[in-house]
């Protein structure tokens, strides 16, 4: 492939982070808005400008979704937005227009990952990772991340297994569940995204051992814990001279000693934090109630009555427990406070020697402890998987058991009693939070790794062979599958070699087959088609390019990765109803097989089978009795993007044609696709896509039908 750059001097890093749904942009981002544009929306965005910022890092790319839609601000159709020196948000497009729920966006990432491979090809440089975010994200990195020959990073930010879990939990249905989250969709590519990632980020240990760990591709070694940065801009200790902001007036109206070191819990109403249980900690302990003021800031409220159930319960109770200790003087409350006050309140602890503390019942991450830790604050929380992470990374306070109010008396008491205990806490945190918790941290420990990923990758690629620039005229192309697509019906070849012959100058000729490259040679003698330009054979495991057959050997080295075909073949072979194809058929990127759908499990359960023996290979179908296993990377539609990425021809601009299953990936995607009207059942999926054309002739007459549908010697586009 074109690989700018590839043999010259180590230059900067270039990362492509991958973040498909929600609205993206540089500033104000419109947190909340909607269910796909939150935690995720953020975190990518700071990912990006902290990587830019590294000295090592050339240029970031964060692609996403282009979306234009008057429902939503224009910012978000820009296609290309700085949002730091070296980083950059590109926006793509991916299906219609219009703002489209993540669930639903799944038919159009193969066109968005064609258009990620356009883009990075405009760039000019070759990615070092290519890092998706989310499952949706992590199917367009596999794809390019392939086609680049580059390692893939995936992020899952929330996964589909834990999902389902949760909402069966609920009570749902599975066919609910299906139709509205696309689960098994979405737990498909997740699985596939594992697989092939290099490594997997995730920000705590529990999340690795309890979620990741749910996944047939989960990998212990290939797992990396970095938690998130914390805005250190934002969240900071007091500063000398600083006055306290407006929520201090807000606190004092509660309490009859308002100097008193402050007892913190911050967090939405919610059942789970577990506030109550801290409220009476505290009121039964008197040493405790006389040392300490309780703040307790749990959302935002109007009417209490007017709440949903959840809400309105745990709230009434924080207020009869008020009332049952007589906390009045002692417990601040407030009804109201703004998101620029939490930043305040967390000093405000710190300025009054006071204690953050964090009992809910379980906390996978417990971002408010780093934010506390930032401000100084030394922190109680429950003893579960994020704040057990941080307490060991910082050593900046003490775990308990959520359910033990007496216990959370006593450690929150005993970090209070302490000064110098108190001090080294405080700073611990601040220490801790720079190191494990910035951005900064992050981006050191995210480039190391990924520095180790490409010196592998130039291990691999030493010696790689320069290609010489042959096809470099063609500015289009045309590539077929030979059986039942360009052969079979003489007065429809005829046709398509005549125009062909006529107005194909500048027209690269390629066939994509199934066939060995020699018996693909020998039926297209036959039939008397010339010696076409490029010569995908063995379902796309090999490439080679006319006159001369000359191998592509660049191609047999790309896709040989992670391909064992020894142990496939005995486990295949294992099953009912599959049988091993003639000697003749295999290839060495290539194992194929007869299956008897009657007998053979599905494709679906081959492929568990194979994920569980930590195996991978693409599984290609055709015709209800052939199965082939290619390495990840082979496939008809990989050699078609790698052929025309390498010849510099536009993929918008390369006319695929065929009939059955093994060429379904070439006609999906932003190629020119035409399926013959002679095609197997198993390409009726295709139907509804806008650049796949079902032709109403058969065969080589179905191709001539599509140059003409998409005008391919003219404009050469989809019509409208
Ligand atoms: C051709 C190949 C065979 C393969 C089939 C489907 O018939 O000879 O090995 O399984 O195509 O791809
Ligand atoms: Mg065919």
């Amino acid at each position: 492939m074109r690989k700018t750059g590839e043999h010259d001097a180590p230059r900067g890093l270039y990362i492509v982070l991958i973040s498909v749904h929600g609205l993206i942009r540089g500033q104000e981002l419109e947190l909340g808005r909607d269910a796909d544009t939150g935690g995720q929306t953020k975190y990518v965005v700071e990912l990006a400008r902290a990587l830019a910022e590294h000295p090592d890092v050339e240029r970031v790319d964060l692609l996403t979704r282009q979306v234009r839609d008057p429902k939503v601000s224009s910012d978000y159709a820009e296609p290309l937005e700085a949002i730091a020196e070296r980083a950059f948000i590109v926006r793509l497009p991916c299906g219609p227009r219009r703002y489209l729920r993540k669930e639903v966006l799944w038919p159009y990432l193969d066109c968005f990952a064609d258009h990620a491979l356009r883009h990075v090809r405009s760039v000019g440089l070759l990615p070092d990772a290519v890092h998706g975010h989310y499952a949706d994200a992590g199917y367009v990195a596999v794809r390019l991340s392939n086609l680049l020959g580059v390692p893939m990073v995936q992020t899952g930010h929330s996964l589909g297994r834990v999902k389902r879990e949760r909402l069966r939990e609920k009570g749902l249905k599975e066919g609910d569940i299906e139709s509205r989250y696309n689960i098994a969709r979405r737990i498909e590519a997740e699985e596939e995204s594992l697989s092939h990632a290099a490594m997997v980020i995730a920000s705590t240990q529990q999340e690795v051992e309890e979620q990741y760990a749910l996944y047939d591709h989960y990998r212990p070694e290939r797992m990396v814990v970095i938690p998130p940065g914390t805005d250190l801009a934002r969240f900071h200790p007091p500063r000398r001279g600083d006055r306290p902001g407006a929520i201090k007036a807000d606190l004092d109206r509660f309490l009859a000693y308002p100097d008193k070191p402050i007892v913190l819990a911050l967090s939405r109403p919610d059942e789970r934090k577990n506030i109550p249980t801290l409220v009476r900690a505290y009121a039964e302990h008197p040493r405790l109630r006389e040392r300490a003021n309780l703040v307790i800031v749990a959302g935002n409220r109007d009417d209490i009555r007017s709440m949903d159930k959840g809400a309105r319960e745990v709230l009434t109770e924080i207020l009869m427990l008020i009332d049952r200790y007589d906390l009045y003087g002692n417990v601040a409350f407030p009804k109201q406070h703004a998101p620029d006050d939490v930043p305040e309140l967390y000093r405000l602890v710190t300025r009054s020697r006071g204690v953050f503390v964090n009992p809910a019942l379980t906390e996978p991450f417990g971002l408010t402890l780093i934010e506390a830790a930032a401000s100084g604050a030394p922190i109680v929380a429950t003893h579960d998987g994020g704040p057990r992470d941080i307490v060991r990374h910082c050593r900046n306070g003490v775990l308990v058991d959520p359910l033990d109010a007496v216990a959370m008396a006593e450690a929150i008491d005993g970090v209070l009693a302490d000064r110098s205990r108190w001090r080294q806490m405080s700073e611990n945190g601040l220490k801790g939070v720079q190191q494990h918790y910035a951005w900064r941290g992050h981006a050191e420990k995210y480039l190391r790794r990924v520095r180790a990923l490409r010196r592998e990758v130039a291990r691999k690629r030493r010696g790689q062979q320069r290609l010489s620039g042959k096809l470099a005229q063609a500015d289009r192309a045309i590539v077929t599958d030979i059986d039942n697509t360009l052969l079979g019906d003489r007065a429809g070849l005829r046709l398509l070699l005549q125009q062909l012959k006529e107005r194909g100058r500048g027209v690269a000729f390629g066939i994509a087959t199934g066939r060995r490259i020699d018996s693909a040679i020998e039926v297209l003698r036959e039939w008397g088609v010339p010696m076409p330009d490029v010569l995908i054979s063995s379902v796309g495991s090999e490439i080679h390019y006319g006159p001369e057959i000359t191998e592509d050997g660049g191609w047999a080295r790309h896709i040989d990765h992670r391909w064992n075909p020894s142990r496939l073949s005995e486990l295949l072979l294992a099953l009912p109803g599959v049988e091993l194809q003639p000697a003749i058929d295999q290839r060495r990127f290539k194992l194929s097989f007869f299956v008897d759908p009657e007998q053979a499990p599905t494709l679906e359960e081959i492929e568990r089978l194979l994920r569980q023996n930590d195996l991978s290979a693409n599984l290609i179908a055709s015709h209800d009795r052939y199965l082939d296993l290619l390495p990840v990377r082979a496939s008809k539609g990989f050699a078609v993007r790698y052929f025309a990425d390498k010849w510099g021809i536009p993929i918008e601009q390369v006319l695929v044609a065929g009939d059955s299953g093994n060429d379904e990936d070439m006609l999906r995607g932003s190629t020119l696709g035409v399926v013959v009207g002679n095609h197997h059942a198993e390409l009726e999926r295709l139907r509804g896509f806008r650049r796949v054309h079902f032709a109403a002739a058969t065969h080589a007459g179905g191709i001539a039908e599509a140059l003409e549908h998409y005008d391919f010697f003219g404009a050469c586009r989809v019509p409208d």
